[in-house]
């Protein structure tokens, strides 16, 4: 994935957990860089092994840093960096949600070697989304509730997420019931 996905994992730690937890995670996860360039692609390895070293060396499930990962890149990494970006994704949770399925055209022109999510959203009724998630990686699913979550936030709301299935045949796909109060 590309750099600016491992510098988040780099800000989340560093900020919350500080600069040494920070290193001693570099370095169980076998990485040698000294700083990830935001437009590089790198394995992804990279940044699934990242992930395996934080949850041993802050003893939190797997499961847990990656859903605190989905918030931080919505609400730093996205609402900082890319403001403009997340504005234009919709002017509410709900719309937010509907237009999931196009916000990675967008980001393709700024990385073009891009291997985007893919969301089909439906009105399950008028408190529920169903959200389809498809991707070519496996094992992300709480990151997409940690994505979900932070939209939420950013919109001042909340929601409840339910993994209603999860099943990999040629490519990983979750489903999601999202209720919200919108
Ligand atoms: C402006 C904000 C955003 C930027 C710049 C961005 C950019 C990226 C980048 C660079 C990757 C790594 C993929 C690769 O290198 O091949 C990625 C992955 C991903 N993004 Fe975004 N993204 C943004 C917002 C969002 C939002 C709002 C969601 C909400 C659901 C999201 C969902 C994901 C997921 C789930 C992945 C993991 C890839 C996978 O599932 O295979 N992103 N994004």
């Amino acid at each position: 994935m590309y750099g600016i996905v491992n510098q988040a994992i780099q800000g989340l730690v560093t900020e919350n957990f500080g600069e040494e937890k920070w290193l001693k995670i570099k370095a169980d996860a076998g990485v040698k860089v000294d700083y990830f360039l935001s437009d590089q692609a790198y394995d992804d390895d990279v940044t699934f092994d990242l992930v395996g070293a934080a949850s041993n060396v802050l003893d939190l499930p797997a499961s847990a840093i990656l859903e605190a990962f989905g918030k931080y890149w919505v609400l730093k990494t996205g609402m900082e960096k890319y403001g403009d970006l997340m504005k234009a994704g919709g002017n509410n949770f709900t719309e937010f949600l509907h237009n999931l399925p196009h916000f990675h055209s967008r980001i393709m022109l700024i990385y073009p070697k891009l291997s985007p999510p893919e969301f089909i959203v439906e009105d399950f009724d008028d408190k529920t989304i169903l959200l389809h998630y498809y991707s070519s990686r496996d094992g992300l699913t709480h990151f997409v509730v940690g994505l979900i979550h932070g939209i939420a936030e950013m919109f001042g709301t909340t929601c409840t997420i339910e993994l209603k299935s999860s099943e990999k045949t040629d490519v990983w796909h979750d489903i999601f019931t999202v209720k919200h109060s919108s």
